[in-house]
């Protein structure tokens, strides 16, 4: 249960051969509060900033300016108190996919037989039983995804960092693996920031969804989700669940014109 403070973060990329550098997060301010772990979702257009906000709450990307906090320290590198699902899950290909899923465990010093054992129950968790001894290249699209999921969850990390975890899952399973998430947050209290295209599994998951601006991405808008927990289903057919969806596709929607050159900014 870790306290994520981003206080006026700017990350800029420099460009080879370009005259000007890219601002791809400007001056973005939003505190994660760590007890009881909350949920947060971040939406915004294609290319607003998102992964690259996540990349820098993992310490990955070294920001410009400002303060990335989290329980009071500033992050100065990828550590064991973070896990971070990929948008393109990347595994080991001569790994199996139970090997895959032991991998964080092995730098955080898990005793070889209950990392197995750790790792079934997340490889039966995310559906994959029976394919322990697969290789990547044997599996679906989907199922990557899935093992990347496993092996994040698998480490007990006090943030998770989920960059459209479910982008290539169909539509059946995401909504399954949602509930899932939901049941492992609500036992284990993480702080989750869980970065995402789709308005309905962020109005369902989340305690806040901060909304991006368009490139530079900035806070536009951060929306409280004020549905009561434990949330099941039934929850997507309420009238509040589907008034959370016309204020956020409002916004987003005049975002997503701009990225798309649409409209003039
Ligand atoms: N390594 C990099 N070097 C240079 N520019 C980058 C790099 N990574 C991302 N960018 C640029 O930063 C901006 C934000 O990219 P980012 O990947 O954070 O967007 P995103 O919001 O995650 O988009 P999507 O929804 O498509 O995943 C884009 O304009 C992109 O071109
Ligand atoms: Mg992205």
């Amino acid at each position: 249960m870790a306290h994520i403070d981003v206080r006026n973060l700017w990350v800029v990329y420099r460009l080879p051969r370009h005259d000007d550098d890219l601002v791809a997060v400007e001056d973005f301010t939003l505190a994660l509060a760590g007890r009881p772990g909350e949920f947060v979702s971040i939406i915004g257009p294609s290319g607003c900033g998102k992964s690259t906000l996540l990349l820098a709450m993992d310490g990955l990307v070294q920001p410009a300016s400002g303060d990335l906090l989290i329980d009071g320290r500033p992050v100065a590198g990828p550590g064991p108190d973070r896990a971070v699902v990929f948008q393109e899950v990347a595994l080991l290909p001569w790994r199996t996919v139970l090997d895959n899923v032991c991998f964080g465990m092995e730098f955080r010093g898990v005793a070889a037989a209950e990392r197995q054992e750790v790792a079934r129950r997340y490889v039966k968790l995310v559906g994959l039983s029976g394919f322990e001894r697969h290789y990547p290249h044997q599996l679906s699209g989907g199922m990557r995804q899935r093992v990347g999921i496993a092996r994040a969850l698998a480490v007990h990390p006090a943030i998770l960092l989920m960059d459209e975890p479910f982008g290539a899952l169909d539509a059946q399973t995401r909504q399954l693996m949602g509930v899932e998430l939901l049941r492992i947050w609500d036992q284990e209290r993480k702080t989750v920031v869980f970065v995402t295209h789709d308005l309905d599994e962020a109005i369902f998951l989340s305690d806040r969804v901060v909304v991006m601006t368009a490139r530079p991405g900035r806070v536009k808008a951060v929306i409280p989700i004020e549905l009561p927990r434990p949330r099941d289903q039934g929850v997507r057919n309420t009238l509040a669940f589907i008034d959370y969806r016309r204020q956020l596709w409002g916004l987003l929607e005049e975002e997503a014109m701009k990225s798309l050159d649409l409209v003039e900014p």
